[in-house]
């Protein structure tokens, strides 16, 4: 077994997952506003450092993926960032790419940057403790989109990426999330991220990336947000899996859902069924950000130094999500 694969599994097995806590000043800053508490680099890190010490966190919590902000911070305590997230023993990632731009020659849509100087970046985040990375491709769905353009040069890019994450001995997230947005059917959500998914696996293995040494992290099989279907979570559990049993090589060891605006209940709905379901070889669990922060957020904003009260909602957040990860998760339990 490869160094990488060792690390891939350690992150998302046993009913563990991935706390994505990457939000780019500018996205925590919105969400800390849309709370009423006032966004500077010391609450930024309060509030996650409160996340990070908690007991869910060291029960359900493989791996978290920083900001570059925060990887950088000290904590109330002292010491690093990473030496925190270990003590807990969970792996410490970091997001790497720059953002989402508007793409050359089909403006209204994405293309992801951040791959010069990359290299030296990755050093200096290893050092930091980093062991897994995260970059992020973007792609919406209309009639016309995504285009060729986009999916082949976010597969791209993402190929690239992760070439020179394994290269400095990382693992590579591998992100490439269709967008919710729109009124688009299910079986386009369907046929448009299996597209994306096979063009990317296409990259990568041009690029000679060790599929053994990442993680997927892709969005469930929905219906779009403005569409009027119905659509039970039993059709999202069997289509999702279909999709990827078709479109990923079963040489990858995990998949990392992301929540990608889904509610706190719906995602983990739809990842219990998803393993109830699972007759796949691969481990299926969650890398949510939304998902696991939102509730712990709202109540944290009430009062910013009643950490138990913060971290009670967090460590029932992330059960929930463990036992979705093991097909386990149950009405009953949510609501006990
Ligand atoms: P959400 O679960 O909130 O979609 O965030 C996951 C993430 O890391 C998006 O890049």
């Amino acid at each position: 077994m490869s160094e990488l694969n060792k690390i891939a599994l350690k992150i998302v097995s046993n009913g563990k997952g991935i706390l994505a806590a990457d939000e780019s000043n500018g996205t925590m800053t919105k969400r800390l506003e849309a709370v009423n508490v006032t966004s500077t680099a010391e609450n930024r890190l309060l509030f996650r450092e409160i996340l990070f010490s908690s007991d869910g966190m060291k029960e359900h919590i493989g791996g978290v993926i920083l900001y570059d902000e925060t990887i950088n911070q000290t904590t109330s305590f002292g010491g690093s960032i990473s030496d925190l997230i270990s003590s807990s023993g969970a792996i410490t990632g970091i997001k790497v790419d720059t953002g989402a731009k508007d793409l050359a020659n089909s403006p209204e849509e994405k293309i992801t940057e951040g791959l010069d100087g990359l290299r030296e970046r990755l050093k200096k985040y290893y050092n930091l403790g980093a062991r897994f990375t995260k970059w992020r491709g973007v792609y919406k769905i209309s009639e016309k989109y995504p285009s060729n353009l986009a999916i082949h040069s976010n597969a791209h890019a993402l190929a690239r990426y992760s070439a020179l994450v394994q290269e400095n001995l990382m693992v590579p997230i591998v992100e490439p999330e269709v967008l919710m947005d729109g009124n688009h059917s299910i079986d386009t959500c369907f046929k448009k991220t299996s597209e994306v998914i096979k063009k990317c696996f296409d990259e990568l293995i041009l690029h000679k990336v060790d599929l053994t040494g990442i993680i997927l992290k892709p969005n469930m099989i929905l219906a779009g947000k403005q569409s009027n279907d119905k659509i039970s979570n039993e059709e999202v559990s069997q289509k999702t899996l279909e999709c990827l049993k078709n479109s990923v090589p079963s040489e990858v060891p995990g998949i990392a859902f992301l929540s990608g605006g889904q509610s706190e209940i719906e995602a983990v709905k739809n990842l219990n069924l998803i393993n109830k379901n699972n007759n796949t070889k691969f481990i299926m669990t969650y890398s949510y950000g939304r998902a696991l922060q939102q509730s712990a957020l709202k109540t944290w904003s009430k009062n910013i130094t009643d950490i138990k009260a913060t971290q009670n909602i967090f460590d029932h957040r992330s059960k929930m999500c463990s036992l979705a990860a093991k097909g386990k998760w149950s009405n009953e339990l949510e609501n006990k």
